[in-house]
């Protein structure tokens, strides 16, 4: 089974990466990134050609590949949502909130047999402005109203998942067709943060900042290229999908039998 997937506001790839390390066999149909230096790195870690490459979530059309795509993934850009941003305008929010039209629009373009929408928990508290309502509630309403997709959501939080890092995040999984899907249950966690750490890094006291492949190792990849500025590397990987939350999750919808037969 090859399982064609798609991803937009695609950063460094995660959702691919944890389907790389599934050993599933899959193809990129699409993914794309407004960050220079995303791409970069993107391209440095995937098998990707610049024709199957947006930019911008906003512009792309996904007509063309309407039933070509298995698996769409994206986690909308958050900085409107979250609590670390000091304005949090969330949907009303007039350069980011209203990613998620573009994500809703992609869905009904491409009708992918699964997606998977991923966000910050603030988007779970933070109100609509004069509407009583989540910017979580006003969204769902959204994706189930124009999508018609049977949609499932729970916080997954990367440390109840193998991974020794507090990182709760919305998950909204849609099917196309009805299903009784439950999200995977916690595991127990094996590891302890000291397992992420290089040895012999120079520090002056007791604490230090992780370095940019610690960074990387905790989001959940393994042989990450570096190819940008360690900075922007960092950036990267705070962006990401923790790559062991996306895999519990995969295996859990049995993701491989959504694939199509060649
Ligand atoms: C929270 S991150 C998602 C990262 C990704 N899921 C991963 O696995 O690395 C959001 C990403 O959206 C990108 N972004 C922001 N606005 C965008 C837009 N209008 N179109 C496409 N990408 C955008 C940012 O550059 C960032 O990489």
């Amino acid at each position: 089974m090859n399982l064609r997937i798609a991803t937009s506001c695609s950063g460094i790839g995660a959702p691919e990466e944890a389907l790389k390390q599934l050993g599933l066999d899959y193809e990129i149909v699409f993914a794309g990134d407004i960050d220079k230096y995303a791409k970069q790195s993107y391209f440095a870690n995937h098998n990707i050609t610049e024709d199957r490459w947006h930019n911008d979530i906003r512009t792309v059309d996904a007509t063309a590949y309407k039933d070509k795509v298995d698996l769409f993934v994206s986690g909308i850009c958050c900085q409107a949502f979250s609590v670390c941003s000091t304005k949090r305008l969330g949907v009303d929010d007039p350069t980011r909130g209203d990613l998620y039209k573009s994500f809703i629009r992609i869905v009904n373009e491409c009708q992918p047999k699964v997606f998977v929408f991923e966000n910050v928990v603030g988007m779970m508290t933070l109100k609509v402005k004069g509407e009583g309502i989540t910017c979580w509630e006003k969204i769902r309403s959204s994706l189930q109203k124009e999508t018609g997709y049977d949609l499932h959501w729970q916080v997954m939080n990367s440390r109840h998942y193998g991974v020794p890092q507090n990182r709760p995040r919305l998950i909204c999984v849609g099917f196309k067709e009805k299903t009784d899907f439950l999200f995977p249950a916690p595991i127990e966690l094996k590891t302890f943060l000291g397992d992420y750490l290089e040895k012999g890094v120079p520090h002056k006291n007791f604490l230090r900042r992780l370095t940019p492949d610690e960074c990387i190792r905790l989001m959940g990849f393994r042989d990450f290229k570096k190819v940008v500025a360690d900075t922007q590397v960092v950036k990267q990987a705070g962006n990401s999908i923790v790559v062991d939350v996306l895999k519990a999750l995969y295996l859990q919808i049995d993701i491989s039998k959504y694939g199509v037969k060649y």
